[in-house]
């Protein structure tokens, strides 16, 4: 296993898992944004939308039911999640709104599971999906010319990379 210093020194750098089929090297690259319109950009912060709620409600539910000594500074650290994901609808809808277009209310599938170990590795690929998605997101503003929605898009990009960390950390990754 990896020396203590060079463990120390990983965590500094989100991991984003590679799609099976993908090679390795490319998994971390931001994806070229392709072209598309304002309107399929609204779409797609719904998507992303739905996913904040998704998530928000995960980490209430895991918050509550991971057990262990070993968790209890993550399980404290979800909750705090749970909020920012809830800053992040609330950020997501209002650009959506300032787009013209109507924020939806779905929500995407929720993961539960009876292992606290497993929930923090769902809580995980949940984390690096979404770092995926808003990187490609904010290639798509940018090309769009919408640099609102982009500076919005960073800072909630810098906030879901604390969580991936704060997630491997705990699954001492
Ligand atoms: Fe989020
Ligand atoms: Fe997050």
């Amino acid at each position: 296993m990896a020396k203590p210093t060079a463990k120390k020194a990983t965590r500094k750098t989100i991991r984003v898992s590679a799609p099976k089929t993908a090679p390795a090297s490319t998994a971390a690259e931001p994806k070229a944004p392709r072209k598309l319109t304002k309107a399929q950009l609204i779409d797609e912060i719904n998507k992303d939308l739905a996913k904040e709620y998704s998530a928000l409600i995960q980490y209430v539910q895991h918050a509550s039911v991971i057990t262990g000594p070993q968790y209890d500074t993550i399980s404290a650290e979800l909750t705090v999640h749970s909020s920012e994901e809830h800053q992040h609808a609330i950020t997501l809808s209002d650009q959506i709104d300032f787009l013209g277009g109507v924020p939806d209310v779905n929500v995407a599938d929720i993961h539960i599971s009876p292992d606290s170990k497993v929930m923090l590795e769902q809580d995980l690929e949940g984390e690096l999906d979404a770092i995926a998605r808003y990187r490609e997101r904010i290639g798509q503003a940018e090309m769009l010319q919408e640099y609102g929605l982009r500076r919005a898009l960073e800072d909630i990009l810098i906030i879901e990379e604390e969580h991936a960390r704060d997630l491997q950390s705990a699954l001492d990754l």
